[in-house]
């Protein structure tokens, strides 16, 4: 079974350009707001251990602070080394004073066996 959960945060406390850290049932999201809307990524680098949430956002890429590995906040997709995996992206709805991140956790362990053909 997918676990879902959703986060609201102020658009009031995202301005332009920022990023902000949120734990959601133990895993750490970054949300950020650019000129092309409000994006929701994992914040822990897929290279080692380093929140993108400190480091910068450049457009739509997020920079690693560590070693500098760059990712796509639109797709997760990585953009510059050293990091070879993406990040996992998650749905983000606004309103005019929200924006509303649904994280589900696709780590989630089956409750039942799939059936067998
Ligand atoms: S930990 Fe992010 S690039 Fe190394």
């Amino acid at each position: 079974m997918e676990n879902r959960t959703t986060i609201s945060i102020p658009l009031a406390e995202l301005a332009e350009g920022h990023m902000v850290s949120r734990s959601v049932d133990g895993r750490e999201i970054m949300v950020c707001r650019t000129k092309g809307g409000v994006f929701a990524v994992d914040d822990i680098c897929s290279h080692a251990y380093a929140r993108l949430s400190e480091g910068r956002l450049r457009g739509f890429r997020a920079i690693c602070p560590l070693h500098g590995a760059a990712f796509d906040v639109r797709t997760g997709a990585v953009l510059g080394a050293p990091a070879t995996r993406p990040i996992e992206c998650f749905a983000v709805t606004c309103d005019a004073t929200h924006a509303t991140v649904t994280v589900t956790d696709s780590r989630a362990i089956p409750q039942s066996p799939p059936a067998m053909p």
